[in-house]
């Protein structure tokens, strides 16, 4: 039987391109995102075994009743991948844009991923998958929300692969850290390295899901930016 995935914010960049790879390799593929035409398309690209759901993650009982519905849908769930996010670089650090990460990468993220956990446990197996950033290592001022939005995936991550290390269903927890990756998000800001192309992340995003990691920098080369990052001073930080 293959395999069944749901993944939020495959519209574009990396949650389209992780669609696609999964439904390459023979999983039933769930699409979900605000833009209708985009989910159209990529249903009319890949045809069977790929289901789409348009859906806002901000929307938060409208959000779990439509995963629930894709899910009846495609026969099931056994893996979600928690993608959506924005980012709020260069848009001003107001207030409102603060609220507005933390809307969709803090609230959006937890409302699906503490329903998918409880849903694994009760159905005793799943793969919960989070998208992070290599940016949650450290504050960033033209980024304060962002960055901290996702250290929050990693310490929630953290608690619930704790909690199902002390359940009987079989639940893996799986953190992925992009570094920087060709999308919406990087498009036309300067001074970036190391940009993969999303079709790269997405294999690498793939292979550890299916070895059913802890955690995944992506790609593999940023563990070594991380591990530069986590050596620093927090003076360092202070005064950049
Ligand atoms: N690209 C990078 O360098 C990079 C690095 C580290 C981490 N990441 C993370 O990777 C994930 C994917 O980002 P990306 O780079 O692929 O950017 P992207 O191309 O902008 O994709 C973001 C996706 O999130 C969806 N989304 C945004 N707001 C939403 C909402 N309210 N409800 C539902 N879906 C929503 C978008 O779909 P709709 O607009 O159709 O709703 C889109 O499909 C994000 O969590 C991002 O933080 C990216």
């Amino acid at each position: 039987m293959p395999k069944k995935a749901i993944i939020t914010g495959a519209t574009s960049g990396i949650g389209r391109a992780l669609a696609i790879e999964m439904h390459r390799k023979g999983y039933v593929v769930g699409a979900t995102g605000r833009r209708t035409k985009r989910l159209e398309s990529l249903k009319e690209k890949l045809g069977d075994r790929l289901f789409i759901q348009q859906m806002d993650v901000t929307n938060m009982d409208n959000a779990v009743s439509k995963l629930g519905e894709l899910a009846s849908r495609m026969g099931g769930l056994d893996i979600i991948v928690l993608n959506a996010g924005i980012s709020n670089l260069n848009e001003g650090d107001g207030r409102g844009n603060d609220l507005r990460v933390i809307d969709v990468n803090i609230r959006g993220f937890a409302n699906l991923a503490a329903h998918c956990y409880n849903l694994f446990e009760k159905q005793g197996h799943g793969q919960l998958v989070g998208v992070s950033s290599v940016a949650s290592l450290f504050g960033w001022g033209q980024s304060a929300s962002y960055n901290a939005s996702k250290a929050f995936v990693n310490t929630y991550l953290q608690g619930y692969r704790q909690k199902a290390n002390h359940t009987d269903a079989d639940i893996t927890v799986t953190n992925l850290i992009p570094g920087f990756v060709k999308s919406e998000i990087t498009e036309g800001r300067e001074g970036l390295f190391w940009i993969a192309p999303t079709e790269k992340a997405a294999r690498q995003m793939l292979h550890a899901i299916e070895s059913r990691r802890n955690t995944a920098y992506i790609t593999h080369r940023w563990r070594i930016i991380a591990w530069l990052i986590k050596l620093s001073p927090q003076w360092i930080w202070n005064r950049m």
